[in-house]
């Protein structure tokens, strides 16, 4: 395993559970944790799916630390937690882990695509995906939205991506914690606002589709211009 690459913010994050990290998005971050040197627990719906996504990851690179389990004890041994489904199934998929993610932050990566018309805006009547998801779990977890706007193609490729991550919550340390991980996974980060903000967010991706659609792009991203006061 490689020294883990936290900053303060996230010294205590050790362990992260990317629920549905069998699938791309959540694949591509896998990846990119682990070889940050944190520990990652694949979340499945089944065993054996995520263990052989996580058997795939240590064949590539065998000193990682990366094991594979079902979405509720991936996020029972987790600090912090990544949802990285469909939205089509990502409030049943909370639904079975909500008792072990009180304390925790849940990092949501939820776009609310409507297929076919995935190029299309369409947000859900509570705003958004992120909205959706603090509303079910409550005080108890912090939901942070974060990654909407990235290809997890590019994400699965080892290359510096050229798109950065708007993040939104309603927590500032919530947000400054997950800012840590985005850099870790090698892109920027921005605070974003709240999570009402994350609607913003969301929408962009469908613009995002439609612009790849159109320009022939793989995988276009944003990027925020300006240079911060020091
Ligand atoms: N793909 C992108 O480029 C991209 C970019 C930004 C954001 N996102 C967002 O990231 C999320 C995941 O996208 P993705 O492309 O990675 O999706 P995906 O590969 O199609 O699916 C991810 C995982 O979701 C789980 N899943 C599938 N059907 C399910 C069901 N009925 N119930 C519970 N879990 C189910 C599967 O895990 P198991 O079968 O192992 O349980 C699957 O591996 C989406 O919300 C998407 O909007 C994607």
């Amino acid at each position: 395993m490689t020294e883990n690459s936290a900053t303060p913010a996230i010294a205590n994050i050790k362990t992260i559970a990317i629920l549905g990290g069998t699938g791309d998005l959540g694949g591509g971050l896998a990846r990119r944790w682990s070889r940050a040197g944190f520990s990652i627990v694949i979340g499945s719906r089944t065993q054996d799916k995520a263990q052989a996504a996580a058997d795939a990851l240590l064949t590539e690179f065998p000193d990682l630390n990366v094991t594979g389990d079902n979405n509720l004890d991936a996020t029972k041994k987790a600090d912090l937690v990544v949802l990285t489904v469909p939205f089509a199934h990502q409030i049943s998929t909370l639904e079975t882990v909500q008792p072990a993610l009180a304390g925790k932050i849940l990092i949501d990566v939820t776009v609310p695509l409507m297929p076919p018309k995935v190029g299309t805006v369409q947000l859900p009547e509570q705003g958004s995906a992120a909205q959706m998801a603090q509303s079910l779990l409550g005080d108890p977890v912090q939901v942070v939205s974060a990654f909407q706007n990235v290809s997890a193609q590019h994400l699965n490729e080892d290359h510096p991506i050229a798109c950065d991550v708007l993040v939104t919550g309603n927590k500032k340390a919530a947000r400054e914690q997950v800012i840590s991980l985005v850099e870790a996974a090698g892109l920027k980060g921005w605070h974003a606002g709240p999570l009402a903000n994350a609607a913003a967010v969301e929408a962009m991706t469908s613009v995002l589709i439609s612009i790849n659609r159109h320009h022939k792009i793989n995988g276009a991203g944003i990027i925020i211009s300006g240079e911060p006061k020091t």
